[in-house]
């Protein structure tokens, strides 16, 4: 059984396919209305979501098909003490495909060990978001014609990120890809992310901690929040969380043809202001989660029916 834990699950061939069908998907919406029929997606949450959760269900409705779930552990017999893997036993005999959002690291793997459906992490803690990156990577080749040759500052919170590491993690295979690593000290990228991935992999890297000294350099800013849910202390989050403020005024510094992505939702880090600048995509980034994530329920539900 196929299922997606991380971007790296995927070939860089199934991904350009995968995006391939998303952008045929956005363009021929009728030609996909019925495509599953008949069929059901469980969303199964363990943590809040808005467009994760709400843009599979979409995704599944496009498709003419059907959705199910569960929006918190509260609402679950996760609250009773059930395991993920009895959890994914049971909606395996209710539901064709499940997306599984949860705040461990490597649940969904977990619950993926025992399910007789194809299961998608919708997000673990700080590990994987890998349908986030597949909307990212979309966005990024439909605005910009191409995902290779390109300096990409990731900035923010990229400690916990998980939509950073999950993206770090998929654009290491394409050529000439820069990252300008931009975040306080506390929050830099893990040693696990730094080494075994950008070192070990040769990727041109550089860590600054001033948002307008990259700025001119990229071709993405990707933007990130920084996550109250994942400090241990209050202190830490209050001192951390208006470090990167993107206004008007700081844009001037880019070029006139950056796009400037967040994964959502936003907080204070980019100023309400920036929205009406045509560089700003990440609403439209929002709208592309949805193309692609029926483009990959339609591969995983197709490559299930050969496998049965
Ligand atoms: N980008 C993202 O994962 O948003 P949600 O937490 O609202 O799903």
């Amino acid at each position: 059984m196929r299922h997606l834990m991380s971007p790296m699950d995927l070939s860089v061939e199934e991904l350009d396919e995968l995006l391939d069908l998303a952008n045929d998907i956005e363009k021929n919406p009728q030609k996909y209305a019925h495509a599953c029929e008949g069929k059901k997606l469980a969303t199964c949450f363990y943590e809040p979501s808005t467009r994760t959760r709400l843009s599979f269900e979409a995704a599944m409705l496009n498709l003419g098909g059907q959705i199910l779930g569960f929006s918190s552990a509260d609402s679950s017999s996760a609250a009773k003490g059930e395991s993920v893997a009895d959890t994914l036993s049971v909606i395996s005999c209710y539901a064709d495909i499940c997306a599984i959002r949860h705040p461990k690291e490597g649940a969904p793997l977990v619950a993926s060990s025992r399910s007789k459906i194809p299961v998608i992490n919708a997000g673990d803690g700080g590990h994987q978001h890998p349908t986030q990156t597949l909307t990212d990577l979309l966005t990024i080749r439909s605005l910009k014609g191409r995902l290779s040759n390109m300096t990409i500052g990731l900035c923010g919170d990229l400690k916990f990120g998980r939509t950073v590491h999950s993206l770090i993690n998929a654009l290491i295979r394409y050529e000439g890809v820069k990252f300008v690593l931009i975040s306080p000290d506390e929050l830099k990228v893990p040693d696990y992310v730094k080494n075994d991935v950008l070192l070990e992999n040769n990727i041109d890297f550089e860590e600054v901690i001033r948002l307008e000294d990259a700025l001119p350099k990229l071709d993405i800013l990707y933007m990130t929040r920084v996550q109250r849910e994942r400090f241990f202390n209050e202190e830490d989050y209050i001192r951390m969380k208006d470090f990167y403020i993107l206004t008007k005024s700081k844009l001037r510094l880019a070029r006139k043809d950056m796009l400037i992505l967040h994964p959502l939702p936003r907080v204070n880090e980019i100023s309400v202001d920036v929205d009406d600048d045509p560089r700003a995509v990440y609403f439209k980034q929002a709208q592309y989660g949805v193309y692609v994530r029926m483009a990959l329920i339609l591969t995983l539900l197709k490559e299930a029916e050969k496998d049965a």
